[in-house]
Parts: C-alpha cells; structure tokens; sequence
C-alpha cells in the first residue's frame, strides 16, 4: 500500500495530512513514512531469511539519525563512506559487526575511527589503500578485516554519474590486479583477508549486469580460495532500482533479484552482505512545497515553487524524474502544461519540463515523490537557502527530525578576519 495517498481529498503520510506539516513546520520539507521505510527493509530482508545475510543499509541515500534508528530497530546493519557516516551509525545503535565501511579515498583518520570501533569489514579499493590501513591497525595494534572492491568490468546504472562498475570509473581493484592485491594483502600483518565486495552502480533497472558480476566474482572467489585464501564474505553492494513514475523503467522486486542471487552464490559457501540505499529509502520520502506563482512565459507557463534545486539536486544533476502531485486531491479535467522550477538563479533549477498536471494556483501545496533517497542527503545551502528540514511520521504522529536553521544559524558558522572589521559598515554577526 502506498503511504503517501489521498484520504478524504487531501494527501496525507499515513495519518498525517501534509497540510498539517507544511502549516506548523513550513515548506520546502521533507516528510518520510516510519511504514514505508519498515516495510521496504523487511521486504528485502525477507527474501534473504532463508541465505547467511547482512543487509547494511547503505546510509549514503538518507543518513538522518532518526532512519537509521528506524532501520536499527528492524536488524539492518550500515554501509558507511565517511567517519560522519560511521558516527551517525553507531548513534542510531547499529552494532559495529553489522558496519560496512566502503569508499575509494578513507582518511587515515577515518580507518583509525572505524578499527577503534571494530567494524565488520573494509571494503578496500586500492594497493595504497591498503597500505595506509595497514600502518594504521598496527599502530593502534588491531587487525583489519578486509575486503577488496573489484571492478568487474560491467555496465551498469541508470545515469553515467551514478555507473561505478566499468574499468574506466575510479572505483575498485582493476579485475586484471585482483589476485595480486590479495597475495599483498596475505603478506601485512595488521591486514586480515575475509571477503570480496562489488558495486556496480545505481537505479540499476534489470538482474543482467547483476548476474554478469556475481558470475565473475564467484570466479574469482574460488581462485582466490584455490590460492589459500579464506573468502568467507561476498558483498554484492546495492544499486537496485526502484519504480520514479511513468516514463522511467521498472526494476524488478527484490524477489527476483534474491531469487536470481541466491541461484548463482548456492555452491559458495559464503555470507552475503547488501548495501541497498535506494530501495529502502527512495519511495519512503516525499519533499513537500509550495507554489510561489505561476508565470506565463512566451511559450510556456512556469510553476515557481518553494523547493528548489539545493534541496532536490536529482532532476538538475542526473536529469531525474519525480512524480509530482498536488497536496489537496485535484480535479482531473483541469490539466495545465507546467515547467516546474525553484528559485535559484540558475535554469538549471528545474524540476520538471513540459508536464501535464493538474491546474495549480500560488499558494497551493505539492509533493514531489520518491525522494527519500538522495534527497536530503545531497541538499545544500545554496543561494543561502536555509538546509531543509525532515519530518518523520508514524501513524497518526510525527517530529522533525532535522530543523530548519535560521539565516542568522547559517551566518554564525562564519567569520568576520580582523582585517575586514576595521572597515565601515561591517555589522558584527
Ligand atoms: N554501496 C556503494 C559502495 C555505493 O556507492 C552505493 C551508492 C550504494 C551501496 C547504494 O546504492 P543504491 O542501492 O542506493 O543504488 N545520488 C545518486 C545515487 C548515487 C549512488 C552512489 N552510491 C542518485 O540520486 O541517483
């Protein structure tokens, strides 16, 4: 069921009216569903509880704490990228054996945070990398559990930006220097091998780049073991799609894709570990806002909304698709042709082209859908637009679970050298 639906002419998130939302919180914001975010881990994790399984719930796509507490309840362990990521896990209460650390540059730092806390596993992606972890866990005198990410040489992704698993994308151990990163690997002595990880890339829409890479890697694992190594974990990553509207192309269920992993890793002997983000989080979200004006152009009519591209980065970077509706359930005869556009100073800052909606007026509130994923994590303040805050709700409650910084919160991060307070007009902040 979807929980972000029209209940008597109005839409609401589960038993919230967003009306409600948007009048004691303010627009632009965005507003997750505690159900969908439970219903999508467990339909995941459900299709794993026959398989040795860790889903690590890649924090990336939406890493406010309140998720993650949310997801924590629920069993999901964290894929993390950044010690920001890895703080934020371990505040939500995910244990540190469910944390996966991936990324292709982590700090010395970062590795000395992360062994501290003992984590389940470093999916290392370069022979330097490796190196520098090593120094780091004998200094701090712990071993690292490691993984290799290796580039299988695979295309895969719905968008350029978002395909990582090609040989020319900086990600991963090239397929041709994998089994000599693990003979080096073997010889440290603050390095313990434990498994290998892939990541090909995002929105992936069909299993074929899936079954090409899980084909490859069962390969190399059982090289690898033939070597002497102990492969006891294959991490597949995440990057399975999910459904954004009608002209973009609909992935298959996560059944498919367990059934489909489960038949190719049956003979391995192996943990699986997941970092879906995507598929958790992108349809438990919506961004609500509100229309500023509507602007009749030369050949066109803009809908001049209060969101605006450092809030929603998908549309204006990876030319992404989002549903739109209107808050207050509309009258389908009306149907207007709108560019919807933010208030940044860019053209750039567009939501949508040439689409057929609903007659809207200034004042009116709208939702853009399937932005739980990608959505706050990647806004900024730009153009000096406050960050935008984040609902939860559960039932028939909700709590802001990120507030909207005042203008004046965003200036204190900022100062004033001694050189420019002598000049005139300089206002102490
Ligand atoms: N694991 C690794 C190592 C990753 O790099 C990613 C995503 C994931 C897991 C999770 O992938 P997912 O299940 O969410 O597809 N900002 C882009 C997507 C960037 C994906 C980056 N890596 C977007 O808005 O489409």
């Amino acid at each position: 069921m979807r929980h972000f639906d029209y209940q008597n002419g109005e839409m609401f998130a589960e038993d919230v009216p967003l009306s409600r939302i948007a009048g004691e919180v303010g627009t632009p914001v965005y507003v997750y569903s505690t159900a969908t975010f439970t219903r999508h881990y467990r339909v995941f994790a459900d299709s794993f509880l026959d398989t040795k399984a860790l889903i690590a719930y890649s924090v990336k796509a939406n890493s406010n704490i309140a998720v993650l507490a949310t997801l924590a309840a629920q069993g999901a362990g964290a894929d993390v990228v950044s010690g920001g990521e890895l703080k934020r896990a371990l505040t939500a209460g995910i244990p540190a054996n469910k944390i996966v650390f991936s990324g292709v540059g982590k700090t010395r730092a970062e590795m000395g945070d992360a062994l501290m806390a003992d984590i389940r596993v470093f999916n290392v992606e370069s022979l330097a990398e490796l190196r520098a972890l090593n120094e780091v866990a004998l200094e701090l005198g712990k071993n690292a559990p490691v993984a290799f990410r290796v580039n299988p040489d695979v295309t895969a992704g719905g968008h350029a930006k978002i395909s990582t698993g090609k040989k020319e994308n900086k990600f991963g151990i090239a397929w041709s220097r994998a089994e000599e990163a693990y003979a080096e690997a073997a010889s440290l002595p603050g390095i313990q091998i434990v498994g290998v990880d892939v990541h090909i890339g995002s929105q992936i829409s069909d299993l074929a780049p899936f079954e090409a890479a899980i084909i490859k890697v069962s390969g190399l694992i059982k090289r690898l073991r033939a070597a002497g190594h102990t492969i006891s974990s294959f991490d597949i990553g995440g990057g399975l799609g999910i459904p954004y509207g009608n002209n973009t192309a609909v992935p298959p269920p996560p059944s498919e894709y367990a059934a489909l992993v489960k038949r190719l890793t049956a003979d391995l002997d192996v943990e699986m570990i997941f970092e879906p983000g995507r598929m958790i989080a992108g349809n438990s979200g919506v961004l609500l806002s509100e229309v500023l004006y509507v602007k009749r152009g030369e050949d066109r009519d803009f809908l001049i909304i209060d969101a605006a591209m450092n809030d929603l980065l998908r549309p204006a970077l990876y030319d992404a698709y989002h549903d739109i509706e209107p808050v207050m359930q509309p009258d389908l005869d009306k149907i207007e042709t709108y560019d919807v556009v933010g208030p940044i100073c860019e053209s750039g800052d567009t939501f949508t082209k040439g689409r057929e909606m609903p007659k809207l007026e200034s004042g009116d509130l709208i939702v853009l859908h399937s932005a739980g994923a990608y959505g706050a994590a990647q806004a900024s303040q730009y153009n000096t637009r406050p960050l935008v805050p984040e609902v939860l709700v559960n039932g028939d409650e909700y709590a802001v679970i990120r507030s909207r910084p005042s203008v004046e919160d965003i200036l204190k991060a900022e100062s004033m050298p001694d050189w420019l307070t002598k000049h005139e007009n300089v206002t102490d902040i």
